[in-house]
């Protein structure tokens, strides 16, 4: 079925939503999906596609602070939400906390399925901040890797504990000097 100009421009809809703290708004077609929205016309494309049926993990983003696959979701779905990719962890060429864990434990090969690992455990940690290797395994077993055999993953992780609460320790001090 064809669909005439006049009803193609009626499929458009408009969606707000606030991406890695910046307010944005798009037309987008209905069908689209957010993790095409985010590549194609955001030029987010730390965001990986590589099933695209919702099964490997690769394009996990936050939404709302909740792990989200970008793939199953409309980027209609989007409108209203805070959204946070890969390339809003860091600051400029300074890796986040858990980027840098997973660069000091080797983490990944080709790297591939790594903004859906390190995104889910944002989310991870922000719930649970010190997970057991057994918690860590469970909640990151929805995202998939080809090369690793996940133990460099799951060692990332750990350290990314180990730096993260050695910096609350420190934030803590900090400010009990400071009279906080
Ligand atoms: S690309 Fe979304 S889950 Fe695989
Ligand atoms: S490091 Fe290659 S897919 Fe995970």
């Amino acid at each position: 079925m064809t669909h005439t100009s006049e009803e193609l421009a009626a499929m458009i809809v408009s969606v707000s939503m606030t991406v890695n703290g910046n307010a944005t708004t798009l037309d987008v077609d209905p069908r689209c999906s957010l993790a095409d929205t985010l590549r194609d016309s955001l030029g987010l494309t730390g965001t990986h596609l590589g099933c695209e049926h919702g099964v490997c993990g690769a394009c996990t983003v936050l939404v709302g602070g909740e792990p989200a696959r970008s793939c199953l979701m409309l980027t209609a779905q989007a409108d209203g939400c805070e959204i946070v990719t890969i390339e809003g962890l860091s600051d400029g060429d300074t890796r986040s906390p858990i980027q840098e864990a997973m660069y000091q434990a080797m983490s990944f090969q080709c790297a591939f399925c790594s903004p859906g690992f390190i995104m889910s455990t944002v989310a991870l940690l922000a719930e649970n901040p010190n997970p057991t290797e057994r918690e860590i395994r469970e909640e990151l077993s929805g995202n998939l890797c080809r090369c690793t055999g996940y133990q460099s993953i799951v060692a990332g992780v750990e350290t990314a504990v180990e730096i993260l609460s050695s910096q609350n320790i420190l934030s803590s001090q900090n400010k009990e000097r400071s009279g906080q």
